[in-house]
């Protein structure tokens, strides 16, 4: 195993696709899945979404967050209480405790994704200090979408390069502009009913300081190279990713901390709840106002079947990394054996540790920047779009 590693670090300084080999540093699977995940319990502050992000006891109580009995996360929007006009429906958004560095793939295996009008999910990664130290949207889509959206946030001075090798169709190039700079996937049954009705699929990110990748592959099209990564993974016959971001046009090694996982589902708010654009995929009962999306869905005299597909199922989160690493949420860099960061092998989840640590900071280098709310960047783009 560490020898593997070794010799992975070495070649991985010359093409981007030497036979470089990623080591498994972190399994979110089956009864453990919620282990090492952080509830955020508080509204969405972010997003200005109608929800109240639950702490993790509500979570549980209220069957919000759960594994089934065929062993997949479930992570949804509440659609069985009452909620009287102008409160928030609760939901969940959930943080990773550990965080991941560059040379890491991170592979979100998922049956299922929340869609239907006034949804808004989304998988994705972020700093400690967020905004700053980047953002990386690997999922995310609204209402009656059907294709998945992926972007990156940054500072000022990065962009998305259309001469970089991709298969998507790039959107708005600067990742400092409020919508990020965007890749929608162009293969079938990336989002919303057509994901669901295939099986679901995987979205597989890999980042290092030369590039970020992003790829999608439905059910049946899901490399054995994916679906049999283990102790570790081989990224070598993955083909072109959908997404595409190289450091020719954004220094990555200087726009990117260390990065935490979330996942979350918010309702309405900056993106889905804008009225033109909730009219693009959604159908309005009479005239539509900037009220709409909230009185369709979100409060009780509106249309709950809309709320019977807003749910994650997630198969497996799995994470690899070059150098065989995982940042720990005390800023401790350490080295993890890939037997142990399975999570059937350990009961309790918590992936042991061996080998030496150091202090590695959090944050990445250079002044703190802010960029606008995620929000209004789908506003943007739909509009390039349609
Ligand atoms: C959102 O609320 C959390 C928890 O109170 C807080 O830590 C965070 O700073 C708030 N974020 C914004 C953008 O207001
Ligand atoms: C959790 O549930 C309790 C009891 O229903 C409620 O008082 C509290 O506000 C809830 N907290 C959150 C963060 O939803
Ligand atoms: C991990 O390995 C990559 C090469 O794959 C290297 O660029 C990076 O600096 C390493 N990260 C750490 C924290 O050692
Ligand atoms: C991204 O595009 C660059 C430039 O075309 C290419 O060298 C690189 O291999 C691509 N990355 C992946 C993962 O295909
Ligand atoms: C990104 O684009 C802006 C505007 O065109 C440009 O000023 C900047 O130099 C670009 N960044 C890189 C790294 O090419
Ligand atoms: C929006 O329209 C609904 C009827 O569809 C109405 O009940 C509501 O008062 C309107 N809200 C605003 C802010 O105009
Ligand atoms: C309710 O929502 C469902 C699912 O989104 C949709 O098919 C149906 O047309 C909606 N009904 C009304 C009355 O808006
Ligand atoms: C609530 O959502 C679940 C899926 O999370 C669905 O099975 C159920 O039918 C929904 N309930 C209603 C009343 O639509
Ligand atoms: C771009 O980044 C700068 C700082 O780097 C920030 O002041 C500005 O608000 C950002 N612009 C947007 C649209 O987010």
């Amino acid at each position: 195993m560490k020898s593997a590693v070794l010799a992975a670090v070495a070649l991985s300084s010359g093409s981007a696709f030497a036979a470089t080999s990623y080591s498994l540093v972190k399994e979110y699977t089956g009864s453990s899945f919620f282990d090492d995940w952080v509830f955020y319990d508080n509204y969405d502050n972010t997003t200005s979404g109608d929800v109240e992000y639950v702490s993790q006891t509500n979570a549980t109580s209220g069957k919000l967050a759960y594994v089934n009995s065929n062993g997949a996360a479930i992570i949804k929007v509440d659609n069985t209480t009452y909620v009287p006009y102008n409160d928030k429906r609760d939901s969940v958004r959930i943080t990773t405790a550990d965080y991941f560095e560059p040379g890491s793939v991170i592979i979100f295996d998922a049956a299922h994704m929340p869609y239907g009008c006034s949804i808004w999910p989304s998988f994705w990664t972020k700093g400690q200090n967020w905004p700053d130290g980047g953002e990386i949207d690997i999922m995310e889509g609204i209402n009656g979408m059907t294709a998945n959206q992926m972007a990156l946030h940054t500072d000022a001075g990065c962009n998305a390069s259309s001469s970089a090798t991709f298969s998507g169709t790039i959107g708005e190039t600067n990742c400092n502009s409020s919508s990020g700079c965007q890749f929608s996937e162009a293969q079938s049954n990336s989002y919303g009913e057509g994901f669901a009705a295939a099986g679901g699929g995987v979205f597989a990110t890999l980042w290092d300081n030369t590039q970020i990748a992003i790829w999608f592959w439905t059910r049946s099209s899901v490399p054995s190279s994916v679906s049999s990564a283990t102790s570790s993974v081989d990224i070598s016959d993955w083909g072109t990713p959908s997404a595409n971001y190289t450091t020719g046009a954004c220094d990555l090694s200087t726009s990117f901390a260390a990065q935490q996982l979330v996942l979350d589902i918010t309702m309405c708010g900056t993106w889905a709840g804008v009225d033109t654009i909730y009219e693009e995929t959604c159908t309005v009962q009479g005239t539509a106002n900037a009220s709409s999306c909230y009185l369709q869905n979100v409060f009780d005299s509106g249309n709950q079947t809309a709320l019977a597909t807003a749910y994650f199922e997630i198969n497996y989160i799995k994470a690899f990394n070059a150098n065989g690493t995982i940042l720990t949420s005390s800023g401790t860099t350490t080295s993890v054996d890939a037997s142990s960061a399975l999570a059937s092998a350990t009961a309790s989840g918590s992936s042991s540790s061996s080998g030496s640590s150091s202090a590695v900071p959090l944050v990445a280098g250079g002044a703190a920047k802010m960029w606008g709310l995620a929000a209004s960047a789908g506003a943007l783009f739909a509009w390039t779009l349609m």
